[in-house]
């Protein structure tokens, strides 16, 4: 079956605490069993982890390698900071989806680049906890999708 690893970053931890008005009032493990919900709906396994820790985030994303069919991350914050994240996601070479709850395009100037989107199939910003979902379906549709049409290469 495909696997499918969900890491959130750094502070996603104190969803429904967190500035509401930019996140909403979602708890994380009401956050996590929509994604368990949208993942047994497309009939793939999925796992979630949390670390406000980036070397944590990194030895995740390395060990991945070999045993997930695709990666959606939301970094948090170290989507705008993190070379390490981007090069743990480069070097495992795995189907990455950059995932986040706000729309970072319409937010501060500093939120704008994401070193994830460089190494990622796609993003997937400004649908709130629905990001999430809809990150998990592209996900899950690149795989289908790859296995029966080859993707020309950017
Ligand atoms: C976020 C956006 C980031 O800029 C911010 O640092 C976060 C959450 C989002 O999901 O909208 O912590 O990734």
């Amino acid at each position: 079956m495909t696997r499918i690893l969900v890491l959130h970053g750094p502070n996603l931890n104190m969803l429904g605490i967190r500035e509401p008005d930019v996140y909403g009032s979602l708890t994380l493990p009401l956050l996590d069993e929509m994604i368990r919900a949208a993942a047994k709906e497309a009939g793939v396994e999925v796992d979630i982890r949390q670390s406000n820790a980036e070397g944590e985030l990194v030895t995740w994303i390395q060990a991945a390698r070999e045993r997930y069919d695709a990666l959606v991350i939301n970094a948090a914050a170290y989507t705008h900071t993190s070379i390490a994240i981007r090069d743990a996601i480069a070097a495992v070479d795995i189907p990455t989806v950059d995932v986040h709850l706000s729309n970072i395009h319409r937010r501060e100037p500093f939120r704008h680049r994401s070193h994830i989107a460089q190494v990622a199939i796609g993003q997937v910003s400004g649908f709130g906890a629905h990001s999430y979902v809809l990150g998990l379906q592209a996900a899950v549709h690149y795989l289908r999708g790859r296995k029966v049409v080859p993707q020309p290469t950017a």
